[in-house]
């Protein structure tokens, strides 16, 4: 949450630091976009602040009014946790000699507020300009010392970018949870929140290192240890480009990562296919790591957690070892009944999501062996899981995850044929099998992509509605609680899954005439089951719009509108459904004009508690 950027070069004229840091914030805007700002230093250490609440393109205009032509700055997008959305909340802040700009929270900022009486030095309700305030405090010349001192004092998550007015040129940047890449090139030194700011300026980064000091400067970049010992980072490559990370001609980022998800289905399988069946051994996994623990425990947020409930029942029903499923919020404050034996499976998209990363640690304390499964190359969940199997994705930008989803559920399948290969329930030939089906999987989602009609048929329904359900049981159950949160993140319906034999329980009393349900049947075993369920609460009104396979035999009055998936194995029926659903949510909420990349309260990275 919150993105932010620094950068001190060369680049002067219509190429300063100004351009440079409104472009980046534009690339970081997905990680919070409630308030924007810059601060650009003059070659005398003079400051010119600029922030705004809204979108950074309020803060373009402001900028433009007046540019700067400066060769340093900090620019920061905010994602508001202390204090309300307004100009004087937005970062960067200063306080005396010093002015930063933070992503993260400073847990203990009453306390310092309290022992060094800064109560009367504040402007903000934030969190933040306390750690200005505790770092004008300390510093006496050196920026080093002085924040080797704030290391000990401040309590929480922070990546810290800070000017001090003396040191004209210089951004000193610490770290701790909270994300930061960096890279230099003959145009000067560059920081950011994520590659996406910085990948127009080259292919070279590297992952700041926690509980370093790093100075920025036009001739380079330079990292410490807290002892003062030179640290040398590893550089890395990014293997995507400036394409990956813009539109390419679609109207929204969502749209573009829908249509982009066959082929990051096949990105992510085929590099670990051996004789047509999974392999892990380049990515260091040993197969022990698969065969001999006696159950799987799978922690993510959102998104990636719907995912891994996918990937529970699959593995359930195909390998019959207990696998169970924990929102890594949850996971983290409760009684973990883990231990060497159990298989820690975290996913996340980002690999910086903080409740995962604190449920990864305390998987760790328990001594389970970990495995993340991750898109962003370098991030602190990948870094710190025992083993990490990539995504290949490519970016990702919307706030609403879809390609994400797509390939983590792609693992999910891989994981468990491998699984089930080592365990003796496929012969080699089911595995191959299996992985074909997979592989085809693509072609599904495209087929479903090309024909969407029924989908825009289906949210002239939705779109009227304030409310919608998502029924479906087994694996129906675990796609439709994916389908139900796209909807309402982005379309703002409040959209809710049940699996379809519970709704007698209670829910059905909500149904009411015209709601639409949309219901998932592409289970054959329970196929039947679902129909009775959906007849209930047609027969009560409901607007029914019927997710089946293809070729799949249903009376036409048990629904309003019937999408097709283009699948024959009820295993694979996710891929195509997927699609469908998300589709749904991207048309709905660009028929109701919403902001669809973009909605509201939401942030991409989640790195607050
Ligand atoms: O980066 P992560 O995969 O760890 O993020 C997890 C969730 O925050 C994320 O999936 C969120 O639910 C998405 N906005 C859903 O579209």
């Amino acid at each position: 949450m919150c993105g932010i950027i620094g950068y001190s070069g060369s680049y002067s004229g219509s190429f300063c630091a100004q351009k440079i840091l409104l472009d980046g914030l534009e690339q970081l805007e997905y990680r919070g976009y409630d308030s924007a700002g810059v601060a650009l230093q003059g070659e005398n250490g003079e400051l010119f602040l600029r922030k705004k609440a809204g979108r950074v393109s309020v803060l373009r205009e402001a900028c433009e009014v007046a540019p700067v032509n400066a060769r340093c700055g900090i620019g920061h997008t905010r994602w508001a946790t202390h204090g309300g959305v307004n100009d004087v909340n937005a970062h960067p802040h200063s306080c005396g000699r010093v002015t930063l700009i933070h992503n993260g929270i400073i847990e203990n900022y009453h306390e310092i507020i309290a022992a060094f009486g800064f109560a009367g030095r504040l402007h903000s309700e934030t969190d933040t300009e306390v750690a200005a305030c505790l770092l004008d405090y300390l510093y006496q010349g050196d920026p080093f010392d002085a924040l080797r001192q704030a290391v000990d004092i401040l309590t929480g998550s922070y990546a810290f970018c800070i000017l001090f007015a003396d040191q004209p040129g210089k951004i000193f940047c610490i770290r701790n949870v909270s994300p930061l890449v960096a890279a230099h090139n003959e145009s000067g030194s560059f920081v950011a929140s994520d590659l996406t700011a910085l990948i127009a300026y080259g292919k070279s980064y590297f992952v700041v290192p926690e509980e370093t000091v790093m100075t920025l400067s036009a001739e380079g970049i330079s990292i410490c240890d807290l002892s003062g010992k030179t640290v040398q980072p590893e550089i890395l490559t990014v293997d995507w480009d400036v394409e990956s990370a813009q539109k390419g001609g679609y109207p929204h980022y969502m749209i573009k990562e829908i249509n982009e998800q066959p082929e990051a289905l096949q990105n992510t399988v085929r590099p670990r296919l051996r004789n047509d069946l999974p392999d892990f051994s380049e990515e260091g996994i040993p197969d022990a790591l698969l065969s001999c623990c006696e159950n799987i425990t799978i922690i993510a947020c959102g998104t990636a957690m719907y995912a891994g409930m996918v990937g529970k029942a699959l593995m359930e029903q195909t390998v019959k070892i207990p696998v169970s499923v924990h929102i890594a919020s949850e996971f983290r404050y409760d009684t973990p009944l883990i231990d060497s034996r159990t298989l820690t499976i975290v996913i996340s998209q980002s690999g910086e999501t903080i409740d995962t990363l604190a449920a990864l640690r305390l998987a760790k304390d328990c001594g389970s062996p970990t495995l993340a499964i991750v898109n962003v190359k370098g991030s602190t969940i990948a870094r710190e899981s025992d083993y990490v199997l990539y995504t290949h994705a490519g970016p990702e930008i919307a706030v609403a995850s879809t390609k994400a989803y797509t390939v983590q559920l792609a693992v999910l399948y891989l994981l468990t044929c491998r699984l089930a290969l080592l365990r003796g329930c496929f012969s080699q030939e089911q595995g191959q099998e299996f992985i074909s089906a997979l592989l085809s999987s693509s072609e599904a989602m495209e087929q479903m992509i090309r024909q969407d009609q029924m989908i825009r048929e289906a949210v002239k329904m939705v779109k009227r509605s304030d409310h919608a359900f998502f029924i479906g049981r087994g694996l129906d159950y675990a796609f439709s609680l994916e389908g139900a949160l796209k909807l309402k993140e982005i379309s703002y319906i409040h959209a809710e899954a049940y699996a379809a034999g519970e709704l007698k329980h209670g829910t059905i009393a909500l149904i009411e005439e015209k709601m639409p349900v949309i219901a998932l049947a592409t289970q054959e075993k329970i196929f039947a089951k679902t129909i009775s369920n959906v007849r209930e609460v047609r027969a009560r009104g409901a607007a029914v719009i019927l997710i089946v396979k293809e070729g799949a035999q249903v009376d036409p009055d048990v629904y309003d509108i019937r999408i097709d998936l283009p699948v024959r194995k009820d295993e694979f029926a996710v891929f195509p459904a997927a699609a469908s659903l998300q589709l749904l949510a991207y048309y709905t909420s660009d028929a109701k004009g919403l902001n669809v990349d973009k909605p509201r309260n939401l942030a991409k990275s989640v790195t607050v508690e």
